[in-house]
């Protein structure tokens, strides 16, 4: 990703905070806002170690392309409350305000319906909406500080077109379930801290080869990518032009949308 310098899509000056940053969907978020001029992008984990090479990766493409923004990390679980309350306290002594939040950390867990684990669904909600939502309640005071009523902070909660479309569940209960819910959940929130001067929407990715989703892709990789209506996957590019329209001046008047980023395959069959 090189140097993104439209002043539509520009992130100077701004801090951000990416959970589950350390690799996947939300280290190219990540990078994206770093390129596009964001002063301190911070990510976030549960491990400790993930977290620096990230950080040591994302400063390392920063430096080569001249960029002026850096990378932190704040390791914390937030699947469980108090990593969120720690996330938001250790952030808090390190800034007063927050420009953007990607509440993106998420686990699947796949099993038959006859099988399924009840603590799995347990398992994946804690992350999936109740981690997203606890971020938001305790980001909410960091953001409100940021937004104005010509800029307004930004929320992207990374949800899925498995929360819209039905057509394929690979026994992912819990976690179809859960995208649904952060989908609706956006929308409220959106109504709820606009006049705070905060959007908040929902990124809705299809199929990106991620450390997630390469179990399935393996399996039926092939027909998902014959399925869908542009015939391929994801791509790197494609989650950081969503992320940065959304986060960017360019999606200033955007608010409560839920974005598929899939090649149109909510609408086909798998
Ligand atoms: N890839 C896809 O095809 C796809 C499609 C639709 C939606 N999504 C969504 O995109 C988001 C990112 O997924 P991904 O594909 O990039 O998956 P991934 O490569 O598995 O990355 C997940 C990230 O979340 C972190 N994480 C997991 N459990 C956590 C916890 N309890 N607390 C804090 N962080 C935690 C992971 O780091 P640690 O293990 O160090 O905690 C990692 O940084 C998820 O919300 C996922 O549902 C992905």
């Amino acid at each position: 990703m090189s140097k993104i310098t439209s002043p539509l899509f520009s992130l100077e000056g701004k801090v951000a905070l990416v959970t589950g940053g350390s690799r996947g969907l939300g280290l190219y978020i990540s990078e994206g806002f770093l390129a596009a001029g964001a002063s301190k992008v911070y990510i976030s984990s549960r491990k400790a170690k993930a977290c620096e090479e990230a950080v040591a990766e994302l400063n390392r493409y920063a430096e080569s392309n001249g960029l002026k923004g850096r990378a932190y990390s704040i390791p914390a679980d937030l699947g469980i409350r108090k990593g969120v309350e720690h996330l938001a306290a250790e952030f808090a002594k390190l800034e007063s305000k927050l420009d953007i939040l990607v509440a993106n950390a998420g686990a699947s867990w796949g099993a038959d319906f006859e099988k399924h684990p009840d603590s799995a669904i347990g398992k994946v909600l804690d992350l999936n909406l109740r981690g997203v939502f606890s971020s938001i309640q305790l980001f909410a005071p960091f953001l409100e500080k940021a937004g104005s009523s010509t800029d307004p902070a930004r929320v992207l909660i990374t949800g899925s077109v498995a929360g819209i479309s039905s057509g394929l569940s690979g026994g992912t209960y819990g976690y179809l379930a859960s995208k649904a819910a952060v989908h609706h959940l956006g929308k409220s929130l959106a109504v709820e801290l606009g006049p705070r001067n905060i959007t908040v929407n929902v990124l809705a990715p299809g199929f990106f080869p991620t450390k997630m989703a390469n179990g399935l892709l393996e399996v039926i990789g092939d027909e998902i990518t014959q399925a869908n209506p542009r015939g391929r996957l994801g791509t790197k590019e494609d989650i950081i032009a969503a992320s940065l329209f959304l986060a960017s001046p360019g999606g200033n008047y955007i608010n409560g949308v839920v974005l598929p980023i899939d090649g149109g395959s909510h609408l086909s069959k798998l």
